[in-house]
């Protein structure tokens, strides 16, 4: 049985008044009955920390260096997430993908990092409307999960991954449950063909979930929970995901 997970990416909003307000919200509900993590942007790393110490919500980053240390001028190593008690670290996200220009294996080698040291990436994956429109969806998400799958070997059970077809994040336009859940199904499979270990890694959806469509999504075999981007931002929508996938586990 696969634990759910909720992780909120806070992408680049914040400041430590709202954060404040917003952390303060999230530790005074009830006790989640899934895993809970805040990506936060890394300036606001030390207050979260600090807010969140001995509560069940779990601190994380939303990208780190594919290096390990050196002349990489702005950039941020995962020793230096460890230091403030970051379990998790977003990698691969569409939008470094597409502003950056990672390309597959720099996920991979990032993911490679966050697990040498101790840390759990949330590796993301997902196609743009174009390669859905020409049916290359699979052909996609299979380059960039095969990346992963090379590099970590038969570490991929201790990774989670993040199916968020880009042209549902942040659009409001979410993948209908069938939808998801054909592409998880088949990321699931691929993974276990490659190791067999992988039955048990968590994949979670990504892409405008809301409170009203969390249910339906995480009812799904094999959708594991939610990455949760604008909506992370919102308390009263973030518990009430939260409380979704608890509602599903
Ligand atoms: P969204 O973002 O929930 O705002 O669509 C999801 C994400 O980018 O992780």
């Amino acid at each position: 049985m696969r634990r759910k997970m909720v992780a909120g990416n806070w992408k680049m909003h914040g400041s430590l008044a709202a954060n404040k307000t917003l952390l303060d919200a999230l530790i005074a509900a009830p006790a989640p009955a899934c895993d809970v993590v805040v990506c936060v942007p890394s300036p606001y790393l030390a207050q979260a920390q600090g807010l969140l110490a001995r509560t069940p919500i779990n601190l994380g980053a939303q990208d780190c260096s594919a290096h390990e240390q050196g002349p990489y001028t702005g950039e941020v190593s995962v020793s230096m997430l460890r230091d403030f008690d970051c379990g998790h670290v977003i990698v691969g996200h569409s939008e470094r993908r597409a502003h950056h220009a990672e390309a597959d294996s720099t996920v991979a080698m990032k993911a490679q990092r966050a697990l040498d040291a101790g840390m759990t990436p949330v590796v993301c994956v997902g196609e743009t409307l174009e390669q859905r429109e020409r049916g290359q969806t699979e052909a996609v998400v299979g380059a960039q999960l095969d990346a992963v799958l090379l590099l970590l070997g038969e570490r991929i059970d201790q990774i989670v991954l993040a199916y968020e077809p880009v042209w549902a994040i942040g659009t409001g336009r979410t993948a209908s449950p069938a939808q998801a859940q054909e592409v998880h199904a088949f990321i699931r499979q691929r993974a276990v063909r490659h190791h067999a270990g992988a039955a048990a890694i968590r994949l979670l959806y990504g892409g405008s979930v809301k409170p009203d469509n969390a249910v339906e999504l995480f009812a799904q075999p094999d959708i594991d929970g939610g990455l949760i981007g604008g909506a992370s931002l919102k308390a009263a929508d973030f518990l009430a995901i939260v409380d979704a996938a608890g509602f599903s586990t």
